[in-house]
């Protein structure tokens, strides 16, 4: 026998040799796969669950069990509110329901240990698998979904995008001043992933026909980059309105503080206030670096001249000591809060009700401040994002 062909004969029981364990490990991996859908169809096949809400027969339906609650009430047009989508951040899809187990470990973070004790979960992570009794609030049931069409996207700022929505289907929204919508992204890019907005504008603005969201984008998030491309004419759905930022009206002096898209429930609040010819006394502080970050400033000059008692402050964090063309406040937001309350305030700390609403170090440090000068906490409000 020649060398070549010994050679020839080595080489291919060598890489038969070597092709056999992967042949083997494949048709193994192959049968795992096999035996996985099997059983997943047989034991995770929960049937038809008897989803009972509010003990109202025309509101209870059956469903096929294996998804998670929040998806499955949200197909039925059950909106809970769910600013995360559904990745267990947000803590907002709260609901007791002792049946349906503890908490996981995901929900845990979301939750008071009053919480757990008393059966609270987060919906989001209840997968449906048994019939389940819920009570669902009134004003959770009157959360609509809502068909519209983008009337304009405009540059607010180099970072916020003023969005324009009209209303189609319904064609109006009825809120508060503070509530929010949620986004819903178009289910062929990304499925069931939504995101809270507040809404800035005031419900008499179009009779609830449009909604205006201030939106900050530019950071590579999913909804907000996805929002920066909405063109007029483009069809969005939002659901809402949520929430209840805005307490019930005193006659108390407002400390209105509000950075970057945090702007947008204060628009909303204070626009409410001068359509209303309130009598209160108003001072909106808003957070910049630079003159870049601050908009809306028509509104607020106007607003000035036309409201009784209504003031605008700017503060901006990264202005020069060498630039004389800022004549505003130097510095960051919650110290000019502190220099107007204690230097030029009239009413007594215990009476303010503070309004916050922006970055969380932003928040933390007003409300900081506030609660030390002798604002009570609890007429503190606000949302941070
Ligand atoms: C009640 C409520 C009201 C809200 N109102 C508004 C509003 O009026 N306007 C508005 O713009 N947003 C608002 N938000 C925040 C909004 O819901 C989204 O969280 C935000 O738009 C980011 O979503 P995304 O899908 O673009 O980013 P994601 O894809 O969810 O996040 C991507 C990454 O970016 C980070 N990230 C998230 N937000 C920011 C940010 N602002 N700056 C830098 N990095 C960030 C996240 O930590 C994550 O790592 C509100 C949130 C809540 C809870
Ligand atoms: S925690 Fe955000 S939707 Fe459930």
């Amino acid at each position: 026998m020649q060398l070549s062909t010994i050679l020839l004969a080595a080489s291919e029981t060598a890489s038969a040799n070597f092709l056999t364990p992967i042949l083997v490990m494949a048709v193994i991996g192959l049968c795992l796969s096999l035996l996985l859908v099997i059983a997943e169809y047989f034991l995770a096949n929960y049937g038809e669950c008897k989803i009972n809400i509010n003990d109202e027969e025309e509101r209870s339906f059956v469903t096929e069990g294996g998804n998670s609650l929040l998806n499955i009430l949200s197909d039925r047009k059950i909106f809970i509110p769910s600013a995360c989508g559904g990745r267990a951040t947000c803590g907002f899809c709260k609901l007791k329901l002792p049946e349906a187990g503890a908490a996981l470990p995901t929900e845990l973070p979301m939750l008071s240990r009053e919480e757990v004790k008393n059966g609270t979960r987060l919906i989001c992570q209840v997968k449906v698998t048994s019939d389940l009794n819920l009570h669902i609030p009134q004003e959770l049931l009157e959360i609509q979904e809502f068909k519209c069409v983008v009337g304009s996207n405009e540059d607010s700022t180099h970072n916020i995008k003023e969005l324009v929505l009209e209303l189609k289907d319904p064609d109006h929204i009825g809120f508060i001043p503070g509530q929010y919508i949620q986004f819903q992204m178009p289910p062929h890019i990304a499925k069931g992933e939504q995101r809270a907005y507040s809404i800035a504008s005031t419900r008499n603005e179009d009779d609830g026909k449009k909604v205006i969201l201030n939106i900050r984008w530019g950071f590579g998030g999913l909804v907000s980059t996805y929002v920066s491309t909405l063109k007029p004419g483009d069809e969005v759905i939002i659901t809402g309105p949520y929430g209840d930022f805005m307490e019930a009206e005193t006659g108390a002096e407002m400390i209105c503080v509000a950075g970057g898209a945090g702007m947008a429930p204060l628009r909303s609040i204070i626009l409410d206030l001068a359509k209303k010819n309130s009598k209160r006394k108003v001072t909106y502080f808003f957070g910049g670096r630079d003159q870049e970050d601050l908009f809306y400033l028509d509104t607020w000059a106007e607003l000035e001249k036309s409201m009784h008692d209504f003031s605008f402050v700017p503060a901006l964090s990264d202005i020069k000591d060498d630039d004389t063309s800022w004549t505003g406040e130097r510095g960051f937001v919650h110290l000019a809060v502190e220099r107007y309350i204690n230097e030029r305030c009239e009413s007594d700390p215990e009476q303010l009700e503070g309004y916050l609403c922006g970055p969380p170090p932003m928040i933390d440090g007003v409300i900081a401040v506030m609660t030390a000068i002798g604002v009570p906490e609890e007429k503190i409000y606000f949302d941070k994002f």
